[in-house]
This record gives C-alpha cells, structure tokens and sequence, in this order.
C-alpha cells in the first residue's frame, strides 16, 4: 500500500497519485476509474485540463469514500486575482461534484502580472472557510516564494514541479526542505520519450525484476517525492502503482543522480505567462 507523507499543514496525503494531464475529459473518466479500481487514491488534475468533470464521474462511480480520496486541482493563470480565484475554485468543485477539495494549486506563478499575492489571499481565505484542506503551488522558483512569503500568511504546503531524472531540481528540492514544504514531481517519468530508454535504466531494472518507469518511480518515492504518473494505458497504470515491493540500493541511486542533464521538457516558470 501506499505510504502517505505528512504535509506542514498535518494533513496527509499519499505520496503516490495518478495524474490526467493532457488527457481527454472521457479518457480521463475511463483512466480515473482504471486507477481507482488500481487502488490508487490520490487523484490530480487541473482545470486546465479540462477533464475535471471527467474525474468527479469517475470518482462518484467508484463508491470510494470521499474520506479515502484525496483530490487535487489548480487554478489557472487567467483566473488568477482575489475575486476570480474564488469564482474558479466554485466552478472547479461544482465539475468535480465536490464539496471540499483536498488540495487546491496555484498552477503557474505568472510573475509577469505579479497577481499570484492576491491569488494567494484568496486561496488563504478558502482554507480558513474549511473549503480546502491544503493549500500549495506549483512551478514556483525562489523567487516567487520569496515574494509570497514576505506578503502572506499561510505557508504553501507543497510546490508542484518538472521533475525526473533528466531534470533533477537538487537547489529547488533542498529550498523546499529548508521551508518545510513538499515536492511533487510533475512529468515524473520524463513524459516517457527518451528517458525511459536510457541505458543507465535497463539493468537497474533487471536486478529487480522492475521496468525502468518503476525504477524511476521507486527513486521518486526514496528522495522523498510525491509523485503522478500519467498512463491512459490500464497495464501502465497498475505497473506504476507496483513500486511498493523493491528498493534501490545507494549505488543504485547514484547512478539516478549522474542522469541529470538540465533537461527542461516543459516551459521555464520564470517567463511562462500562457492564458489559454
Ligand atoms: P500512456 O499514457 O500512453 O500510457 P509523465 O507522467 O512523466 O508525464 O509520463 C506520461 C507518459 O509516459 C505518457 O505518455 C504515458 O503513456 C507514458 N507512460 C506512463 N507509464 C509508463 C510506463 N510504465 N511505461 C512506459 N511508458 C509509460
């Protein structure tokens, strides 16, 4: 079973989930109820992505108890500012058939418009109404912490980013360990191309009886990480949620570590200012 880790707020939450970025909102049905029936639990998704209606139905059809899931959506870029994050978060918990949302993102800095001060007072504000029990970010750099840090109140409680062995994150993750928060590893199998054919990966695999997403996944949950793979494919997404019964031995994970190549697959935080 999945272990959960503790967040800074005391809620928990599973350290593995399963993600449904740039999956259809019918696919994402289908692939929810697929990870659910799995046994996974935790359930991220975005209104960016269009397929949280999706998700709301996979989740009621799967009689789970709300109590045993754990759901995470963000707020998009141009619904960004005080009035309208609150009018997203409605529309976003009325497509998903929630009443409480467990975990609510800021899914893109901006700092271009700066906004994202007052889209965290109002994020502070749904918290404090129990509308939400966590709040976080995601792709946030230094930088755009050190601001929100100096001009709010509630602390993040995690910082989504890319993250895999191509694109390691080491000063990032160690700022987020001196500041209390979680990693969560978006594109934590590197989106699949290339990195999972990396010949550094293959025989790690084989001492284990493990493909290499596994043993990607594997050194994801030793670092620390919380992680979402993404599959629509039912044999992928039970594989991914079988990394339980292994454990990468130190040489293992270094040989991890000298896979970082600065490899960036999605847009830099720092410039990223898409509306959609
Ligand atoms: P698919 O959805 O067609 O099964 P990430 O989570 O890093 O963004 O990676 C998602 C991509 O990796 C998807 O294209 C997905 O393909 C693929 N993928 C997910 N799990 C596996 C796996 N166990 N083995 C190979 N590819 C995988």
């Amino acid at each position: 079973t999945v272990p959960n880790v503790r967040l800074n707020n005391g809620v928990e939450m599973p350290q593995l989930g399963f993600g449904v970025w740039q999956v259809s909102d019918d696919e994402a049905e289908k692939a929810v109820s697929a990870a659910l029936e799995t046994g996974y639990r935790s359930i991220d998704t975005a209104s960016a992505y269009e397929n949280e209606a999706g998700t709301g139905r996979a989740l009621r059809a799967s009689g789970i108890a709300r109590d045993e899931l754990f759901v995470t959506t963000k707020l998009f870029n141009s619904d960004q500012g005080y009035d309208s994050t609150l009018r997203a978060f409605d529309a976003s918990m009325e497509r998903l058939g929630l009443d409480v949302l467990d975990l609510y993102l800021i899914h893109w800095p901006v700092p271009s418009h700066g906004k994202y001060v007052d889209t965290w007072r109002a994020f502070e504000k749904l918290y404090k109404d129990g509308r939400v029990r966590a709040i976080g970010v995601s792709n946030f750099t230094v930088g755009t912490f050190e601001r929100l840090f100096a001009e709010t109140d509630v602390k993040p409680v995690l910082n989504q980013v890319e993250l895999h062995p191509y694109f390691q994150q080491a000063g990032l993750r160690a700022f987020h360990q001196e500041h209390d928060l979680r990693t969560e590893a978006w594109s934590p199998l590197g989106q699949g191309r290339g990195l999972l054919e990396d010949p550094a990966l293959a025989p790690i695999g084989e001492a284990h009886g493990k493909t290499p997403a596994q043993v990607v996944l594997r050194w994801h949950l030793q670092l620390g990480n919380i992680v979402i793979p993404k599959s629509v494919t039912p044999e992928r997404i039970a594989q991914n949620f079988d990394v339980f019964d292994f454990e990468l031995t130190e040489s293992e994970m270094a040989v991890i570590a000298d896979m970082d190549a600065d490899r960036r697959l999605g847009p830099d935080p720092a410039t990223f200012d898409w509306m959609g």
